[in-house]
């Protein structure tokens, strides 16, 4: 079986070639085939970001517009996947819920089944992107009791997923531009961010020739677990656990540094970053901005801020090469922006989805993608003798 090298976490394994995302960790540089974020945080948007990722280039001007009408055709769910949301507890989380429903996709487009059939590979895509913001607002109206709402075609995606997700069929709602742009440029930051965890899954699931909605499904499952997608949320619980203790900063520090039990500085570190996510600090700019402004002066804001500097300074996260991550300040804007704290993993799987495809389309069409399959060393017992359960 010749000699197998341990890497738990793949800490030093290289599963693939991609020419997608570009990150270089100590630096605190992160590109999308070849631009960098902070270029397209500020001047694009996040439909023409996922046409980046997907397909390599920056669309030309009626190319945006095919692939905006394509998507815009194809928000609306099947009524039977959306009596599918019936069946969940009210209260379900909603990640296991979206990851379900887009499990369900294989079941209404059975087109999808085969991998390597490029038309309908381009339209689970297409589906993907378009009917996913739908899932993900039917997911949050099913947990406050609230009819859904069909998409509005005539908005963007990100105002159409606000409208499903805060709108009421009686009245109309008006999308606020500052929130849309903000969303959208948080959709745009969470886009892709090569082999991390959840893409991974993706890939791996991928390559076993499982379609494009199954490999999904399973990216959304990795993407919840609170060491991933899910630490957006965990920080927000442990900002409020600290105000609800009096907002005593230096003592949580020291719980952190002291190991304590289930303690850890949620949102601070990176296995890649070993700098400044660079996400993060478009994200901590517009948090600032987005609170004054909608949010007023937020008392968790100054909490983390003050979590931030205290950690900086302190040898443990220096030493450790440890800094707020892309998660450190998301949940606060998503809160201002009126989301509950379960919701904010959804909002990450929102954004991550042109990643999660691009990378699936790039695994399927690669001559040198293998079934994933690593190896392991056997700790167990050598061989025994089976003893009959009289004799045990
Ligand atoms: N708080 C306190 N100590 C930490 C933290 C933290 N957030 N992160 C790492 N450390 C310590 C860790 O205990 C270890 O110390 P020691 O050498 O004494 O054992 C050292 O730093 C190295 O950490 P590691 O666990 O080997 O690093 P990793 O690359 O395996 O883990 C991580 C990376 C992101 C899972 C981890 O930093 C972590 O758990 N952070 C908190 C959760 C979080 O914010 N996750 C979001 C990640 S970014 C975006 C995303 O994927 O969603």
């Amino acid at each position: 079986t010749g000699y197998i090298t341990l890497d738990p976490g793949f800490v030093n394994t290289g599963a693939a070639s991609s020419a997608i995302t570009y990150i270089d960790g100590d630096a605190g540089i992160l590109r999308y085939r070849g631009y960098p974020i902070e270029q397209l945080a500020q001047d694009s948007n996040f439909i023409e970001v996922s046409y980046l990722l997907i397909y390599g280039e920056l669309p030309s001007k009626s190319q945006l517009e095919e692939f905006t009408s394509r998507i815009n055709r194809h928000t609306l769910l099947h009524e039977d996947l959306k009596r599918f949301f019936d069946g969940f507890p009210r209260d379900a989380h909603p990640m296991p819920v979206l990851s379900s429903a887009v499990s369900a996709l294989s079941t209404f487009y059975q087109d999808s089944l085969n991998p390597f059939d490029e038309p309908n590979v381009e339209m689970s895509t297409i589906r993907l992107l378009a009917k996913v913001p739908t899932l993900a607002a039917y997911a949050y109206k099913k947990s406050i009791g609230q009819p859904f709402l069909y998409p509005d075609n005539s908005l963007g995606l990100v105002e159409n997923f606000l409208r499903m997700t805060f709108g009421l069929p009686a009245e109309p709602y008006e999308v606020d531009p500052d929130i849309a742009k903000a969303l959208d440029m948080l959709f745009i930051l969470h886009a892709d961010h090569e082999q991390n965890c959840s893409t991974s899954t993706v890939r791996l699931v991928g390559s076993s020739e499982a379609n494009l909605f199954a490999s999904v499904s399973a990216g959304i499952q990795a993407l919840f677990g609170p060491l991933h997608g899910g630490a957006n949320a965990a920080v927000l619980e442990m900002l409020e656990g600290i105000q609800a203790d009096g907002g005593d900063v230096g003592t949580f520090v020291e719980r952190v540094k002291n190991k304590e039990e289930g303690v850890k500085l949620m949102g601070f570190g990176h296995r890649v970053y070993k700098n400044y996510d660079p996400r993060a600090k478009i994200i901590k700019k517009t948090a600032d901005e987005i609170l004054r402004k909608i949010g007023g002066n937020d008392q968790l804001l100054d909490i983390a801020m003050k979590l931030e500097e205290t950690a900086l300074s302190d040898d443990y996260f220096v030493e450790r090469k440890l800094y707020p991550n892309v998660d450190f300040y998301t949940g606060l804007i998503y809160r201002a922006l009126g989301f509950p704290t379960k919701y904010f993993t959804v909002l990450f799987a929102l954004g991550r989805l042109p990643g999660w495809i691009a990378h699936w389309r790039e695994m399927i069409n690669d001559p040198a993608t293998k079934i994933g399959r690593p190896r392991q060393i056997y700790t167990g017992e050598r061989q025994r003798d089976y003893v009959s359960i009289d004799n045990r």
